[in-house]
């Protein structure tokens, strides 16, 4: 049992198979997906995603024990363990539209596997999918004459972006769901015993397939619901001057509610959490239980609020006109640490801007080539550059997007005396120092804080 094959090499499958690679020397793993250009960029110095540490790990196994590969059926045969890791996004179309999972790349896959084994297989959910679906995947697994016996586990994945390789070297626990059988129990053990490579045992809980695959749907709507909270308090400080970092500070101190995750913010972004929270109102739905699902969506539409608050809230204080001011956003991924723009709140936040006739020039370390693509029908009013004193060079406004730490280490003076006066600061995450700001000269607005302007 040594051989590892991982359909879809995306930011799940490229980093997760990297870290088993490294820290299982004796196992053979092969990551394979039908998009070639990707391929050619795992095997390539430039690697398809940008994630600290992951170069020396792939650039350490790679042509050792991790392999990549364009053709998924010509290794399938050849693996014991396949992990599935291929795309689970919002269904666009049909039923569902909008909110459940679009299975479509996922089935594709478990037929494909069908179609090439000839000897047993434990098939490993690492995707991120709605509950029961293992026993979707088992009966097509099944639905031939075949005598191959495939053992479905799930095995979701919780490493964030930009923190992936950390997290997957250090996790907080791995999990692993399987059917309360023999043949389940025995397939569930080999996979305790790859992470045991490097992962504390306790560390490594089993589970039945349902609750593992509830859980993962369920931490991401925790993670999400913490922010959405957060944000929703930071409305209620903005109208009544209390600051929602002292505010969150106050909360998380309580041992039961804990620190992390409670930085007010522009929005949350990400491939994920809405996906997956949408995922969840959805099955809550299917299920019957209309008010459970309405519990999980206001977490969707206070985020939407907190990305459309923030564009009103720059047109109130800029006179309530836009119209023909460049506005300088700083950060278009949705997070620091990654070149990932998918579902970043600057996404909507420019549509918006735009549509107010600014005009939007956006400057990112590591996104920008995802913005051009994100906005690539709004070129007309939108520019991209690579530094950011140029994108404030006559500038109504910067709005600061994406928490990257180097945006707190400008010169804002220098910043301050490209700009148009009055010259505005929107910090959507709280992570520039607003006082020295406002004594340059800026009026500076963040969120969930009382604003320090002189207009
Ligand atoms: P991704 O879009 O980056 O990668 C998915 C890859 O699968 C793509 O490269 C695609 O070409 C490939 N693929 C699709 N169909 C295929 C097929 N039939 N054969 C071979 N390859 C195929 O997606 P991702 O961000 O890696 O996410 C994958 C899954 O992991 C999703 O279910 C997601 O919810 C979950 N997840 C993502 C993260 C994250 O941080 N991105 C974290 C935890 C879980
Ligand atoms: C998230 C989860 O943290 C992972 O555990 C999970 O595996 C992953 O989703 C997934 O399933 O895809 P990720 O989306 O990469 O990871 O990044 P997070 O660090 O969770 O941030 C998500 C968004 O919330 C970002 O836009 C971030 O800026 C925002 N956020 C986070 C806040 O606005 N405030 C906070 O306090 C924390």
């Amino acid at each position: 049992m040594n051989r590892i094959l991982c359909i879809g090499a995306g930011y799940v499958g490229g980093p997760t198979m990297a870290m088993i690679a490294a820290k299982c020397p004796a196992y053979k793993v092969t990551v394979a997906d039908i998009n070639p250009e990707r391929i050619r960029a795992w095997e390539s110095e430039d690697l398809p995603i940008y994630e600290p540490g992951l170069d020396e790990i792939v650039k350490a196994c790679r042509g050792r024990n991790l392999f990549f590969s364009a053709d998924p059926d010509a290794h399938i045969e050849d693996a014991d363990l396949i992990f599935v890791s291929v795309n689970t996004p919002t269904k666009t179309f049909g039923q569902g539209a909008g909110m459940a999972a679009d299975l479509q790349y996922w089935e594709k896959t478990a037929r494909q596997i069908l179609a090439n084994a000839k000897s047993d297989k434990i098939v490993v959910e690492k995707s991120t999918l709605p509950v029961r679906t293992a026993a979707a995947l088992a009966r097509i697994l099944h639905s031939g004459d075949s005598p191959v016996h495939f053992e479905v586990l799930s095995n979701p994945e919780f490493l964030s972006e930009g923190t992936a390789v950390r997290d997957l070297e250090q996790p907080d626990r791995v999990l692993i769901g399987g059917a309360d059988t023999e043949s389940g129990r025995r397939a569930a053990a080999e996979l305790v015993r790859l992470y045991e490579h490097w992962v504390p045992r306790e560390r490594i809980l089993t589970a039945s397939v349902w609750s593992s695959e509830l859980s993962k749907l369920a931490a991401n709507a925790f993670l999400a619901q913490r922010v959405s909270s957060v944000n929703s308090l930071s409305a209620l400080c903005e109208a009544t001057e209390a600051d929602i970092g002292e505010v969150a500070r106050a909360v998380g101190m309580d041992g039961r509610i804990g620190p992390r995750f409670l930085n007010a913010s522009v929005g949350f972004g990400g491939s994920c959490f809405k996906k997956d929270i949408l995922n969840l109102v959805y099955l809550c739905e299917t299920y019957g239980l209309p008010e459970a699902a309405e519990y999980w969506r206001q977490v969707v539409r206070i985020n939407e609020y907190q990305q459309d608050r923030f564009v009103a809230n720059m047109v109130s204080s800029m006179f309530n006109t836009l119209a023909g001011k460049r506005i300088a956003v700083f950060g278009f991924a949705f997070k620091a640490q990654t070149g990932d723009t998918r579902e970043s709140a600057a996404i909507r936040v420019c549509r918006h801007l735009v549509a107010e006739h600014a005009h939007v020039v956006i400057t990112d370390p590591k996104a920008l080539e995802n913005a051009q693509n994100d906005l690539a029908d709004l070129t007309a009013r939108v520019g991209f550059v690579h530094d950011p004193y140029e994108a404030a060079r006559g500038a109504h406004a910067v709005a600061l997007l994406t928490d990257w730490p180097a945006y707190a280490d400008l010169d804002y003076a220098r910043i301050y005396a490209s700009m148009m006066k009055p010259a505005f600061v929107f910090d959507g995450r709280n992570l520039l120092d607003p006082r020295p700001l406002f004594e340059l000269g800026f009026n500076v607005y963040g969120i969930g804080k009382a604003p320090l302007t002189r207009v």
